[in-house]
């Protein structure tokens, strides 16, 4: 076959090899080169995300607990980057170049199918399809004596979907594209969904008669259909029971609305798991987050990426927290930035607080507000309270970092680190210019430059003394006074 290259192989591995024997004879295609013209993106469709995953990683995932014998991606248009994607989850891909249609691309995969008795085929652009869905329609397949059963769907919007023209009961006579129906066939509501377990002996004969019979010159793969019916064969229909499971994203409104179902199915489970999320659809959670019990979600809130966030926890309105572990009973005031940290248990941090990656804050600590932490530790019970930047810095226990403390960890060619011992207290407005240490016990006067180390149990203090000058005030401002005093009268006299 023209492009049929293969170019991975598939991977059985030790911990998998025990639960194929379930589907041993069936071989998963999933279809996955077209570039989604439609989408309007330099992005290859299958890679565009929703729900917080790029669409084809959906659709493999859904795959994998099946136990087929092999799972095939049929790879085009950024081959690569699909391939990166779905090797992880022991699917093998081949190339189809070019794309001439989803007919031609699963005749690309067949000699990667092998002698398969059977063949699940999936798009990989309708990434909410779950797995026990898939499981009922191979259960119906090897029940019947069908050469294909059709996962469909009623739609009360069908248009954009090929279109099951039915024969009686559950048999069909044919799938007709959006482009060649005719007036009376566009009221017919049941879609394809483009997802169908063959009989491989009834496919390949069926696919040997299609022909590029359509505007774009294409192998449509929904025309086997038809020509397995014409041959006497029976073709079955599967309704599926949640229609959004079926939909496919050849739009960006398409994404948008199959996006919307992911993050309502991630609410509703995080819900019955015991989190509290106030207006719940205003908040935005990744599908490998979790949440503990009692945790409250306040409005606007997003959780994304490997993040968990422990029990009992409050976050509120507007913070965003990406790929961080927050432990039990933390408080995050609204409108918090963290990425990539660590918060122990108890803390309490924000408004307006930003934790860059590699930060941890340890048990009962306090962040304030208008606080940037980076690369940063703070001990447990120590308060960094307001307006504070610190940067590549340890922070001790019980130690109070005054407001406007900055530390000055970059000379604008390197970064150098601050240490700061166990109940230190820095006074507000202080530089502390690295690298440096301030020992246990130690004071910084409020408004230093500390320059150089400040022992434990010190005070160190770098600033101008003071001068205070007495009268000096009162006598400037009998000079100011006397200095107006002509320039009133004019004024008076022209009025
Ligand atoms: C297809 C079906 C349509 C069905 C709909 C469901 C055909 C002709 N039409 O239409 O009946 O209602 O899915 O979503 O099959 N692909 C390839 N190689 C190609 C062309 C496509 O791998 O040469 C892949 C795409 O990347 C995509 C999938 O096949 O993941 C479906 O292709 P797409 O162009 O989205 O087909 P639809 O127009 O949605
Ligand atoms: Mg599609």
């Amino acid at each position: 076959m023209r492009g049929g290259k293969l170019i991975a192989k598939y991977r059985v591995t030790r911990e998998n090899a025990h639960v194929m024997a379930n589907n041993r004879d069936l071989a998963i295609v999933i279809l996955a080169a077209g570039k989604g013209t439609r989408l309007r993106s330099s992005l290859a469709k299958v890679l565009h995300a929703a729900g917080g995953r790029p669409l084809v990683e959906h659709v493999v995932r859904a795959c994998q607990p099946l136990r087929a014998k092999k799972i095939v991606v049929v790879v085009g248009h950024q081959a690569e980057k699909v391939q990166a994607i779905v090797e992880p989850f022991d699917a093998g891909t081949v190339l189809q170049q070019p794309q001439n249609g989803t007919g031609h691309a699963l005749l690309v995969a067949r000699r990667a199918i092998g002698n398969a008795k059977h063949v699940l085929v999936l798009p990989g652009d309708a990434p909410l399809i779950r797995t026990g869905t898939l499981k009922s329609l191979i259960e119906k397949h090897r029940k019947s004596n069908a050469a294909a059963t059709i996962l469909t769907a009623v739609l009360a919007e069908p248009s954009g979907y090929g279109r099951i023209l039915r024969k009686g009961g559950d048999t069909v006579a044919a799938i007709i594209e959006e482009s060649q129906l005719t007036d009376e066939q566009k009221e017919l509501n049941e879609i394809n969904s483009s997802m169908y377990c063959f009989t491989a002996a009834k496919l390949w004969p069926a696919m040997a008669e299609v022909k590029p019979n359509n505007r774009h010159r294409e192998l449509y793969l929904t025309d086997a259909i038809g020509v397995m019916t014409g041959k006497g064969e029976m073709v079955l229909a599967e309704v599926t029971p949640d229609a959004r499971e079926v939909l496919g994203c050849n739009t960006r409104a398409d994404l948008a609305g199959v996006d919307h179902t992911f993050r309502d199915w991630k609410r509703e489970a995080l819900m019955r798991d015991g989190v509290t999320l106030q207006l719940p659809e205003t908040v935005l959670i990744d599908p490998d987050v979790a949440v503990g019990e009692d945790t409250v979600i306040e409005p606007c809130v997003q959780l994304l990426g490997s993040t968990k966030v422990g029990a009992r926890c409050v976050v509120k309105t507007g913070s965003v927290i990406a790929d961080s572990v927050l432990d039990d009973d933390v408080t995050v005031e609204p409108h918090c930035v963290i990425s990539a940290s660590r918060v122990d248990s108890n803390v309490i941090m924000g408004p307006f607080a930003r934790l860059r990656p590699h930060s941890h804050v340890k048990k009962g600590a306090k962040i304030g507000n208008f606080v940037e932490l980076k690369k940063s530790v703070v001990g447990e019970g120590s308060k960094v309270p307001h307006l504070s930047y610190v940067g590549d810095a340890k922070i001790g226990r019980h130690t109070n970092i005054g407001a406007g403390t900055i530390t000055c960890n970059y000379d604008g060619f390197h970064k150098y680190p601050t240490t700061i011992g166990n109940k230190v207290f820095i006074g507000s407005d202080s530089a502390l210019v690295a690298p440096v240490k301030i020992g246990d016990g130690a004071y910084v006067g409020a408004g230093s430059t500390i320059t150089e180390s400040v022992p434990a149990d010190a005070l160190g203090i770098a600033r101008g003394r003071q001068v205070n000058k007495p009268g000096w005030a009162s006598k400037k401002r009998r000079e100011l006074a006397a200095a107006e005093k002509p320039a009133k009268k004019k004024k008076s006299k022209r009025r």
